[in-house]
């Protein structure tokens, strides 16, 4: 039976999401990868109490998470059942529904059925009654931002999400869908958004922006590029990298000469602030005032222990700020 450490809460910093009431932890565990029903399920409680005992408390799901889609959520729950669900109270379970979960026209995309029925089927297979936070995974074009928004808050009011999140929005859309939540006094607290020193879409399509004005949290999902932006790759792929385990989200062609330089030059870069290539990446994002949190995955516990050395990363000079720029934008 696992007992959490006594020292969970001295490390870890926390920060409120946005203006709400809400704290999160500086680093956030997602079971994108790994939690899969083909991973092995000891690793996947070491993984977890590792990172609760350094006081990483929330813990980021989908219903589409796997393979099979629903497996990260099932494994997760048992987790919960046999060991963490002590701690429910000390934990931010989140999860989302908005990529393709089961067949037929409601089970994608952000209609109310499709929504508030994946809601309950994750609460099924994670053996909860809430979850903390419950997110639109991805903008749809063809439902009306009303029914979406309107879904989200119905989630809240039937008491089985305290906060809900919007995910993969533009800054535009956000917008727009935080007026009709706040006009549902829906507490709509948090976007989450892929952004990497290699990948700046949310500074671009406006996200970064809104965010900060609407004063809303943004944590920040493959903040080290799958990997890319730690040494995994500095002297070939391994054999139990995800490029090579899992090669669906992330393809061995990405690493061409020029990426590979990037990353060689950044993680000289991180050498002579003394730090790993990891933590100079996740501190670029945290040191941003509009981060609440940087997402990361994980395969092996040693991983997560030299993650979050990112949140004492040593403030960034101007002249480091504009090498990273010039080495990853060019
Ligand atoms: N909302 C969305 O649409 C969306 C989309 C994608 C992800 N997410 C969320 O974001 C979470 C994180 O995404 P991600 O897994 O792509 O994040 P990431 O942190 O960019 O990549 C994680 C992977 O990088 C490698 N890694 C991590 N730390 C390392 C270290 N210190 N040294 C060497 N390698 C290291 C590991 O890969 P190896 O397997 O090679 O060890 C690990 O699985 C997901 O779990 C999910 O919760 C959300």
């Amino acid at each position: 039976m696992y007992t959490a450490s006594k020292d969970r809460y001295t490390t870890m910093e926390y920060s409120h999401c946005g203006n709400s009431g809400l704290m999160l932890p500086k680093v956030s565990l997602g079971l994108w990868h790994n939690f899969g029903d083909t991973a092995n399920f000891e690793n996947m409680k070491k993984l977890c109490f590792t990172a609760f005992d350094n006081g990483i408390t929330q813990f980021d799901l989908a219903n589409n998470y796997g393979p099979e889609p629903g497996s990260a959520e099932k494994n997760f729950g048992r987790i919960l059942k046999e060991d963490l669900g002590v701690y429910r109270d000390e934990l931010i379970i989140t999860t989302k529904a908005g990529y393709e979960m089961w067949d037929g026209p409601y089970g994608n995309w952000g209609s109310r059925k499709y929504l508030l029925a994946s809601l309950d089927q994750s609460l099924k297979r994670m053996g909860l009654e809430y979850v903390d936070i419950f997110y639109h995974h991805r903008m749809d074009p063809d439902t009306p931002l009303e029914e979406t928004m309107g879904a989200l808050a119905s989630a809240v009011q039937s008491g089985k999400a305290l906060y809900v999140g919007l995910s993969n929005y533009d800054g535009k859309t956000l917008s727009e869908a935080a007026a009709i939540l706040k006009d549902l006094h829906c507490p709509f607290v948090i976007n989450q958004n892929r952004y990497s020193i290699f990948d700046r879409t949310v500074e671009k399509n406006g996200l970064k922006k809104t965010t900060g004005i609407l004063k809303k949290g943004l944590i920040t999902f493959s903040p080290l590029a799958q990997g890319q932006l730690t040494d995994r790759y500095l002297n070939g792929i391994p054999k139990d990298s995800r490029i090579r385990t899992d090669g669906r989200f992330l393809k061995e062609s990405i690493l061409d000469e020029h990426r590979m330089d990037q990353i060689r030059k950044l993680n000289e870069l991180a050498a002579q602030r003394g730090e790993k290539l990891a933590d100079m990446a996740l501190g670029w994002l945290l040191q941003k005032e509009e981060v609440t949190s940087v997402l990361i995955g994980a395969s092996k516990p040693q991983q997560i222990l030299d993650n979050i050395k990112a949140v004492s990363c040593a403030p960034f000079t101007k002249e480091e700020l504009k090498q990273i720029d010039e080495i990853s934008l060019n």
